[in-house]
């Protein structure tokens, strides 16, 4: 039998079948056909953490036929990021590069502070202000990209006012689950997120918009693009291109923040945080002996070092087939993958870090005005 496992926007639980998933939201898979027509697909792309969408095809004819394209993500600010967290921005910068595209991204404070019972108003804002620096430390182009914070950007209420009346208690109720005890900020969020994903159409007129976010956050997807079209809004659909989780250092479906400390990796982690978090929680494919190891090899499928490797930290393909060779062999041990593991995580991490510092100074230049 099946494991029962959910995926709402505000929890993950259980071993996520993300076949199922596909099914149950009417996505549809990310074919090899469409990734063959990317320019420079990130790794994320490549081996397969995107595996659905919406439309992407479109947005892509549209994105290589020069004709004005633009992408949107967000991130709803309730403590610092994980790794798990930069995965949707490090797409959209990717595609950002790739197609010289402008860029949206909306900060929700107020999402988390409805949601999030013990969050202080305080609290959110401050997360807001801290997490942005993480994005922006990616490197966005700064004349294409436009951040707005629910709880600083004055423009916002008259687009999520026009969707609001488009949408129905019930119709919010059956796709996020709202419950009479409900707070009144969190059963009128959705049409606030629906608003980011329509805004760079309420400012730069109906084109197509593509929203790469963890599949968690489809439910958001849907309810837009049943109402983008209609008649008071006359907008296109927006495409989405939805990933898998990225797993926790223990091997859960999602790297929530829900899951302890030591199962997850701050983008603030100090090189000897990440070397004890690695060696001693990373979920290894190893044989218990080095002898047992030596003779079956390691399960590179089910360690988190090698899939971290993968999609995050070694770009490239002949090292990684190299490294996936010799730990499906044994000649590679676990001890030894975890060491290549920690050096590109703090190499991206100092990086990461000074890029954070860097990105202080210029964070004005990115508010929409
Ligand atoms: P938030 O802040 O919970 O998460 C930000 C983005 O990161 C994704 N994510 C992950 N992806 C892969 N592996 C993981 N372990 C992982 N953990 C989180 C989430 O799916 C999300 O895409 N409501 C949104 C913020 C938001 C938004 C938007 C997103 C506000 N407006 C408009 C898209 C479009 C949220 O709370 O995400």
């Amino acid at each position: 039998m099946k494991k029962e496992f959910s995926v709402t926007p505000w929890d993950v639980t259980g071993e996520v079948d993300y076949d199922r998933l596909i099914k149950e939201f009417g996505t549809s898979l990310l074919s090899q056909n469409i990734l063959s027509k990317l320019r420079s697909p990130h790794s994320l792309l490549k081996r397969g953490l995107y595996f659905s969408h919406r439309d992407f095809d479109l947005w892509l004819a549209d994105a290589q036929s020069g004709k004005k394209v633009s992408i949107l993500t967000g991130r709803g600010p309730s403590e610092k990021m994980h790794l798990g967290h930069l995965i949707p921005f490090l797409l959209a910068k990717s595609l950002q590069d790739a197609y010289n595209c402008n860029v949206y991204i909306p900060i929700s404070e107020d999402e988390k502070f409805f949601v999030k019972k013990t969050l202080s108003f305080k609290d959110a804002k401050s997360f807001a202000e801290d997490n942005l620096l993480d994005i922006l430390a990616l490197g966005f182009r700064q004349s294409r990209t436009f951040v707005i914070k629910d709880f600083s950007y004055p423009h916002l209420y008259p687009q999520a006012s026009q969707i609001a009346k488009l949408l129905t208690y019930s119709e919010a109720k059956a796709v996020f689950g709202l419950k009479p005890e409900t707070n009144l900020g969190w059963t009128f969020y959705p049409a606030v997120q629906a608003a980011h994903i329509l805004l760079p159409q309420f400012i730069e007129g109906a084109h197509k918009t593509l929203v790469p976010v963890g599949i968690d956050q489809d439910p958001f997807i849907r309810l837009t693009r049943d109402i983008a079209t209609h008649s008071s809004l006359n907008f296109t659909k927006p495409a989405a291109i939805h990933s898998k989780f990225l797993p926790s250092l223990k091997g859960g479906a999602k790297m929530s923040s829900s899951d302890e400390e030591n199962s997850l990796i701050y983008l603030s982690d100090s090189p000897e945080e990440i070397k004890k978090k690695i060696n001693k929680y990373a979920f290894s494919g190893g044989k218990d002996t080095i002898e047992e190891h030596r003779k079956h090899g390691g399960n590179p499928d089910i360690d988190i070092s090698f899939q971290y490797l993968k999609y995050l930290f070694e770009d490239d393909d002949k090292k990684l087939a190299k490294i996936e060779k010799d730990y499906r062999s044994g000649k590679l041990l676990s001890g030894e993958l975890k060491t290549i593991a920690i050096e590109k995580i703090n190499a991206f991490l100092k990086e990461h870090q000074v890029q954070r510092e860097k990105a202080k100074k210029h964070v004005s230049e990115f508010m929409l005005k």
